[in-house]
């Protein structure tokens, strides 16, 4: 199984993560944990929007026995939908429990800085993730979500939370790949002891056809898909590439038998220009 980084709860989590968006029919989540438990996966991480809680932890039911493990064993993240920010927020993470169908979240994450329904720019917005925030907090100090954290945060919803947290989040979870590198959130996170941990780790499919992604993979003879998710790990941040095809799924498992050299880290670090694939957060209030 791959290795792990230590929360600031004092939480181990898997540096290697199966993503699960898009996996949504209950056949094709069941035939990825397979894949993924098979290949090493310890940790799976799901959202409310994704509507594949359910499937998810049926799956993590029938199949974990076959590889001799137990709940304890893995890692599971899910996510507070965007339509659950504010007052909803705690029967939201209640419902991620129930569909899951566990004691437990290893860790939970307010998905979204905004609220679906309001207008981006709404200024409600703050104050509903601060309610969601506060129903984690309430949820963590129940033992039910054993760590709490945010997703597609801004360097300024970030240092709002900061500011006014109880408990610190232990994870921001962002679009992460070389064309899209984070500084500022990066070197926020690094200071606050908060774990950067990136998703669309591939573009959405489309780094793979990057010329120099290509070429560092042609000369350390991996896929370029093991090329871009070896560029974030070996920068020590943890990963969770999607896929619902087995080969893919133990291909993308195979990134810690290498290592890149620290020019090809750069030339691919050098790709940044902050291009975005999936949804831009920094207008939300
Ligand atoms: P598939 O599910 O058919 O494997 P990201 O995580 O950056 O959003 O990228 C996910 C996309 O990349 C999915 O469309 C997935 O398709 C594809 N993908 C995942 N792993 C690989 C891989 N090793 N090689 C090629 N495509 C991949």
């Amino acid at each position: 199984s791959s290795p792990s980084v230590a929360l600031n709860t004092g939480l181990q989590m898997p540096v290697l993560g199966l993503g699960t968006y898009k996996l949504c029919d209950p056949e094709d989540v069941h035939r990825a944990v397979d894949a993924a438990l098979s290949a090493g996966y310890r940790a799976f991480d799901s959202a409310a929007v994704y509507r594949n809680e359910a499937d998810l932890g049926k799956a993590l039911r029938e199949l974990l026995p076959k590889y001799g493990l137990t709940r304890k064993d893995v890692f599971i993240t899910s996510k507070l939908g965007p339509k659950d920010q504010g007052e909803k927020a705690m029967e939201g993470a209640l419902h991620s429990l129930s569909q899951l169908d566990l004691e437990y979240i290893d860790l939970y994450l307010i998905h979204w800085p905004g609220t679906q329904g309001l207008a981006v720019a709404d200024e409600r917005n703050p104050g509903n993730r601060a309610q969601s925030w506060a129903s984690l907090e309430e949820l963590h100090g129940q033992g039910k979500l054993r760590a709490i954290g945010v997703s597609n945060y801004t360097p300024a919803h970030m240092r709002e939370l900061m500011q006014s947290c109880k408990v610190p989040p232990a994870v921001l979870q962002v679009e992460f790949h070389p064309r899209l590198c984070q500084p500022e959130l990066r070197s926020l996170c690094k200071e606050s002891g908060v774990c950067f941990q990136a998703y669309s780790s591939l573009g959405k499919g489309e780094l793979l056809t990057d010329p120099v992604v290509l070429e560092v993979a042609e000369n350390c003879k991996r896929t370029p898909a093991q090329v871009l998710l070896r560029w974030a790990v070996q920068q020590g941040i943890p990963v969770l590439p999607k896929s619902s095809n087995p080969d893919r799924i133990l291909q993308n498992a195979e990134v810690f038998d290498f290592s890149l050299s620290d020019t090809d880290i750069s030339r691919l670090s050098a790709l940044d220009c902050g291009h975005r694939f999936c949804w831009d957060p920094s207008g939300v209030a």
